[in-house]
């Protein structure tokens, strides 16, 4: 079987995807499957270079990657691709809709506002949800134009950055506690992680996020209360999302209580990700980690 690994790609995060593709490419099992490292520079470039493979691995983040297009163009190929189908990519990709599931299946996630311009920002409503808040965009990925903003003067120039990056942007209570996040494979959640950021770092950025050393990732296993709490609410999540093979749940932890921040329908895969650490905690290898991604997406039936 020829495995092509699909990487690059036209967001804000093609060098993260760069290092996942390497990554994945020199990982995978190569006795088992012929792997082809294809680059994309441009979105029509998958048509042409992806043309004769018999499974697509996508290595890809943010906009034409994460956000369903791809997937829908591999579905149009009728090529068996890896992860979420176009509509769990599509709403998870979407902040905005994300939240609004998860508030009307009565998953707990913090309050927000969603403007498109900085007419649109409502300051009644953030002096509701109290400062600070945080302003992201809503498609947005890696923590890129993230800010928390402390008083009502500072809101505008965020929404304005923000707005560089996407048409729609995110006002967000800002949730106070301990970060975490469930890495689930067809279904099953893997062990918690616990992500804290180094002294130094405000939050979980974006170079907090890939520096060396910028966090410490622990795996956690809390009381047995609050545990199963947690992963109930990953499964749920996967549920009301529609989500397939892999996704990572990430949540925030405040007084004992989970807040999900968001859903990652193709979380980072590089050997020293999130994902391959928490499917390390079952014994499960990065090598195995990829075989199964691609075994579970095979199996589906789209
Ligand atoms: N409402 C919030 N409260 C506290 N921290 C937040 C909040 N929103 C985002 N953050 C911080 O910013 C990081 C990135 O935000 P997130 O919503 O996960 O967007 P993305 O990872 O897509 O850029 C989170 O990992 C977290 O550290
Ligand atoms: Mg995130």
């Amino acid at each position: 079987m020829r495995v092509g690994v699909i990487m690059g790609g036209i967001s804000s995060e093609r060098e993260v995807s760069l290092n996942s593709g390497k990554e994945i490419v020199k990982y995978f099992n190569k006795e088992k499957y012929e792997v082809v490292p294809i680059v994309i520079d441009k979105k029509d470039d998958v048509i042409e270079k992806a043309k004769d493979i018999d499974f697509a691995f996508i290595a890809l983040h943010g906009k034409f990657g994460e956000d369903g297009t791809i997937q829908a163009v591999f579905e149009t190929m009728d090529i068996p691709y890896s992860g979420c189908g176009p509509l769990a990519s599509g709403m998870c990709m979407d902040k905005d809709i994300t939240k609004k599931i998860l508030r009307s299946a009565g998953i707990n996630t913090a309050d927000w506002l969603s403007v498109k311009s900085v007419e649109d920002i409502d300051y009644d409503y953030i002096e509701k949800m109290g400062y600070p808040v945080v302003v992201k965009p809503n498609c947005g990925g890696s923590s890129v134009a993230t800010n928390i903003i402390k008083k009502k003067e500072d809101i505008e120039s965020a929404v304005t950055l923000a707005l560089d990056y996407d048409t729609e942007v995110m006002i967000e209570e800002y949730v106070k506690g301990d970060e975490i996040t469930c890495c689930m494979l067809n279904g099953k959640v893997l062990p918690t992680i616990a992500i804290k950021p180094k002294e130094g770092f405000e939050f979980f950025d974006y170079t907090a996020k890939y520096a060396d050393g910028g966090s410490d990732e622990i795996i956690v296993k809390f009381e047995e209360g609050l545990q199963n709490k947690i992963e109930e609410m990953a499964l749920n999540c996967w549920k009301v999302l529609k989500c397939s093979v892999y996704v990572r749940v990430d949540m925030i932890i405040k007084d004992g209580v989970p807040y999900v921040l968001e859903l990652n329908t193709l979380p980072g895969m590089t050997k020293n990700s999130l994902f391959p650490k928490s499917a390390k905690a079952v014994d499960m290898s990065y090598t195995e980690l990829l075989e199964a991604v691609t075994n579970y997406s095979l199996l589906e039936v789209r």
